[in-house]
């Protein structure tokens, strides 16, 4: 292991993460890629892998029954090619963000299934060859561990995934294809119900490639001291793991407490996945709290990613980048 170059302070994530065996993502927001030219800058500056925060998604790539939009994914696709990015595609089955022509009439089973397995050749085809990883299925489990109640498992019950794995991989066989989930950072139910998951999978021979953390955390309710030990278990099952959301939120305001504890986080989960063999990727939910969808969803909480509003650099970011550094 190598110390900390002197030289290291004039590069980004994406120079500290080469040569490490794991590359930095982000999440994209597709209005600010293309108002925000500094945003943009940032985005093919700092980091290996991008993720669509919304455009690849059921509602927004299919609207209106059989009529696509893939216009704003493809400028992701473009951009992320101009810069030497990699892709990960996210995501084809989920409860939520799904088109209110698909939740609101009454399709049979057989109609459901027709249309899932239309959707993941669809979907998943458009995009061949241009997708390093897809998140197929997304957030299938409860809290305790039992599959969640879905328009998926109520109709085709629990082959419904199995089946959006073996139909992704027909449509695309060079793709990376994920199980994600958030809460799953650490040792309990719901990460135990994955580890069995994959394991059956994987015994039926079910191309299921990586286990996706979401990392999804805030400060005030403590940093999963286990993670190393749970993603090491899936790393000895032999599937890549990566953290695909990252990111930490707070109780606002902040303060340099808050943020200090946000950036051991953000350190905490990096050197998990810097630890284990296969661990292929570490993603933030955004990048800069100019965009975060925290602030929208848990209304008195913010702060949430390595860079703040201005687009500048938080401790989190400096944690992130030394992390990297240490490793190579
Ligand atoms: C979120 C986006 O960030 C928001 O813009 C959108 O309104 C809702 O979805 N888990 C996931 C992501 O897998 O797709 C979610 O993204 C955040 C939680």
């Amino acid at each position: 292991m190598a110390s900390v170059p002197a030289s290291a302070g004039d590069t980004g994530l994406r120079a500290a993460a080469r040569g490490t065996g794991t590359k930095i993502g982000t999440a994209v927001d597709m209005s600010a890629l293309a108002a925000d030219a500094p945003y943009a800058a940032a985005v093919a500056r700092e980091f290996d892998t991008v993720t669509p925060e919304n455009v690849m998604k059921w509602a927004e790539v299919e609207p209106t029954q059989g009529t696509y939009n893939w216009g704003p994914a493809d400028d992701l696709i473009k951009f992320a090619r101009k810069n030497g990015q990699a892709v990960r595609g996210h995501t084809l089955v989920w409860h939520s963000q799904n088109p209110s022509w698909l939740t609101e009439a009454n399709f049979t089973p057989a109609q459901l299934k027709a249309l899932l397995r239309k959707h993941i050749f669809d979907e998943v085809g458009h995009f061949k060859g241009r997708i390093w990883a897809w998140d197929v299925a997304n957030e299938v489990f409860n809290e305790d561990g039992t599959l969640r109640d879905t328009i998926w498992l109520r109709a085709l019950g629990p082959s419904y995934i199995a089946d959006a794995f073996r139909w992704a991989h027909q449509a695309d066989p060079s793709a990376l294809l994920f199980l994600n989930d958030y809460n799953v950072d650490w040792l309990g139910p719901k990460s135990d119900a994955y580890y069995a998951l994959i394991k059956s999978l994987r015994a039926q021979g079910v191309p299921v490639h990586g286990f996706g953390l979401q990392g999804h955390l805030g400060i005030q309710y403590g940093l999963p001291g286990n993670v190393l030990e749970n993603v090491r278990r899936f790393d000895a099952l032999g599937v890549k793991t990566a953290f695909t959301e990252v990111d930490i939120r707070m109780i606002m305001p902040a303060d340099s407490t808050k943020v200090q504890a946000q950036a051991e986080g953000f350190g905490l989960l990096l050197r998990a996945c810097l630890l284990v063999r296969n661990c292929v990727s570490y993603t933030v939910w955004g990048f800069t709290d100019k965009y975060s969808w925290v602030p929208g969803v848990f209304p008195t909480e913010g702060s949430a990613t390595p860079f703040d509003e201005q687009l500048q650099p938080k401790p989190a970011y400096d944690t992130l980048r030394e992390t990297f550094l240490l490793a190579k």
